[in-house]
Parts: structure tokens; sequence; C-alpha cells
């Protein structure tokens, strides 16, 4: 079959198209799905790189996120037939994460196991449910399972123009927050508005610590004046001591990874005096994807998808993502 494979970790070049690498064999509680939309992550880019303490098994077919249609059934498999269009969950129980530890979505054709499969709404494409697991999955772990946002609440977002951060806009929005989307160049600025966020700042040319203190004041120690509710950062990186220095006392940072830095400086002051929740999130779970392609189904979400490319040129789409010049999510139709 076709399909995109990292032999070794290194540059995105290490990411190479063949037309004859063996088809998925079927086994029992299985089935196999033929691929009809896979996304991108930030995550990829990690797993093209290599990261400390994760041995990727070589030959890998990278990719997380996975919808398609089911082709084969394994023995064993029951309440599935052949042609249900399905949503993978990409976290086998066993082995880890597909595209990752087990051959993932940029392929024709995909193995997976019948647990992580959840059956498709006829309303919903394939398009945008494969924009949906590590994006926005965590994402709405983030604000609705962990209850973080609600309605009013002044919610800062780092990275906003990115997959985790497009669908915390959507979410926050959704919720009826006054979203500040922060972006580093102006054309990701320009679609921010276009989707809705309240206030849009470039942070490339304004500290945006200092933006919300100037907005709403500085966070006040003796009372719940000034600052945001909420910062969402899975930036970390520099980012982190202004995130301290803009938080209203009683508020929280929503944090679900560090793309620019896992051990920034820290300065506990803040968190104690200002009584600030730091709050983590890792991966989603099916009732968050569920959830999210109900939300789809009904009109009240729609993924923001940037690019959408034939597997001949899946690894443009990385490039997108590893040089930030993407808006929302790469999506890559085997
Ligand atoms: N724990 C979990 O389960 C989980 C799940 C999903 C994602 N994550 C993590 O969350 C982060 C975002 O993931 P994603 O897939 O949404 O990524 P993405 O689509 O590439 O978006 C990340 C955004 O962060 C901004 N950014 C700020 N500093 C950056 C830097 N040094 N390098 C690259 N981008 C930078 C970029 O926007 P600007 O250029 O506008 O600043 C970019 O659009 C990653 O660290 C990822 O590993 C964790």
């Amino acid at each position: 079959m076709k399909a995109v494979v990292l032999n070794a970790h290194g540059s995105l070049d290490q990411l190479q198209w063949t037309d004859h690498f063996p088809d998925p064999v079927i086994i029992p509680n299985h089935v196999v799905i033929r691929v009809r939309a896979t996304s991108f992550n930030y995550h990829d880019v990690f797993t093209v790189r290599g990261m400390p303490g994760i041995k990727v098994p070589m030959p890998m077919i990278i990719g997380l996120d996975i919808a398609g249609e089911i082709v084969e059934l394994g023995e064993g498999v029951t309440g599935y037939k052949v042609g249900d269009r399905v949503l993978v969950n990409p976290l086998n129980k066993t082995k880890g994460l597909m595209g990752e530890m087990m051959h993932g979505g940029l392929a024709e054709k995909c193995l997976v196991a019948v647990d992580q499969l959840i059956l498709m709404p006829d309303k919903v494409s394939f398009e945008q449910a494969a924009a949906l697991p590590v994006a926005y999955g965590t994402a709405h772990r983030m604000i609705i399972t962990h209850n973080t946002i609600k309605k009013g609440d002044k919610v800062l977002v780092l990275g906003a123009s990115g997959g985790v951060g497009t669908g915390c806009v959507l979410l926050a929005k959704l919720l009826g927050a006054e979203v500040i989307a922060c972006a580093s160049s102006e054309d990701k600025i320009q679609r921010l508005k276009a989707l809705g966020a309240d206030h849009v700042i470039n942070y490339k040319e304004v500290d945006f610590s200092r933006w919300v203190n100037e907005k709403y004041g500085k966070p006040q120690r003796r009372n719940y004046e000034g600052g945001v509710d909420v910062v969402i950062n899975f930036t970390g990186g520099d980012t982190w001591g202004s995130t301290l220095r803009c938080v209203k006392r009683g508020g929280k940072i929503l944090v679900c990874g560090a793309t620019a830095g896992y051990d920034p400086k820290e300065d506990l002051r803040y968190i104690w005096s200002f009584e600030l929740q730091v709050i983590g999130s890792n991966s989603f779970y099916d009732e968050n994807l569920k959830a999210l392609m109900q939300m789809i189904a009904e009109g009240k979400i729609n993924p923001i998808i940037d690019e959408v490319l034939p597997l001949e040129k899946a690894a443009q789409g990385l490039k997108l993502i590893e040089d930030r010049e993407v808006f929302g999510k790469v999506i890559v139709t085997p």
C-alpha cells in the first residue's frame, strides 16, 4: 500500500513516501480500516525529531488522528460491520500511541483494535473527525471535563492559532467567555478575529501580560480585581513568567504541553500570593471525542482546517506545523 514512513529520527526529510509498504494483516479483535483522513499534530514533529525516553520502533507510519471506513473484521469483532465510518482513539491500551508505537494514519490502510473505534455520526465528515482527537480532544478535556471556564470569564489563549489553540478558542466562545487570542503574525491575528476572538494580541510585538494589566488592571493580592480569569498555556518556555503576572487572584492556568520548553524559570511567589491554580490535562477519552462529534453534527462547532493534502504531499503539511505557518489543522487524505 501507499504510506509515509519514518525510518530514522532527524529532520522532516526522514519522512519517506512509498507505494509498496506491506498491507496490514488482520488479527483477532481488530479491524482494518481504509484511512480517509488523518491529521498532523505538533506531537508528530517531536516524533520525527525523537523524544527523550520514547523509543519509536522503525520503520514507523506516523499520524495519530485517523478516520476511515472498516474494510475487514478480525475474529471476535462484534458491533461493527464492513463499511462503518469510524474515528479512531489513537491510544492503544497495550502498545501505546498509534503513529508512535504502532503504525498510524499516513497510509491507505491501518490496523486498529476494536476498543479504539468510535462510530461517526452521518453529519460529520472524515476530515472534520480526523481534526479532533489529539488537539480538540485535549482542548475539550482541559475546558469541559475539568470545568475550568464559565460564562463571562476573561480567557487568554497563547498559541491560539494552532490545533489545540483554535479548539480552545471555539470552546471558550461557546461557553460565553471573553477570549483574548495570541498569535505571532498579522495573518493569524486576522483569522483569529474572524473566528470570533474578542481581542487579539500579536505577542511578537506586544507583551501580553502588560496588555492584560493595561486593559483589566494589574492583578491584586488583597482583592480579586485585575488580570484575567484563565490563561491557556501549552507553550511554556519564556511565556511562563508573563503568564504568572497576568492571572487574577484565584485564577487558573491550564497546561497541556510546552512547545517552547518544559523547564521555564519559575516564580512560586505568584502561585501562593495570588492563589493560582495550575491545572494540567493529558490527552482525552472517548467521551471527549463523542461529545465533539456531536457538537459538529449539531452545528455548534466546526474544527478549523487550514490545508487538506494528498498523501504524496504529507511532509509539506508537517513542515507548516514545524515552521509555525499553520492555522488550525492540516489534514491528509490518503
Ligand atoms: N498533553 C497532551 O495530551 C497534548 C495534546 C495535544 C497537544 N499537546 C501539546 O500542545 C502543544 C500544541 O500542540 P498543537 O498540536 O496544537 O501544535 P500546533 O498546531 O503546532 O500549535 C502550536 C502553536 O503554538 C505557537 N507557538 C508558540 N511558541 C512556539 C514554538 N516555540 N514553536 C512552535 N510553535 C509555537 C504557534 O503559534 P504562533 O506562531 O502564533 O505563536 C503554534 O501555532 C504541543 O506542545 C503539543 O505537544 C499536548
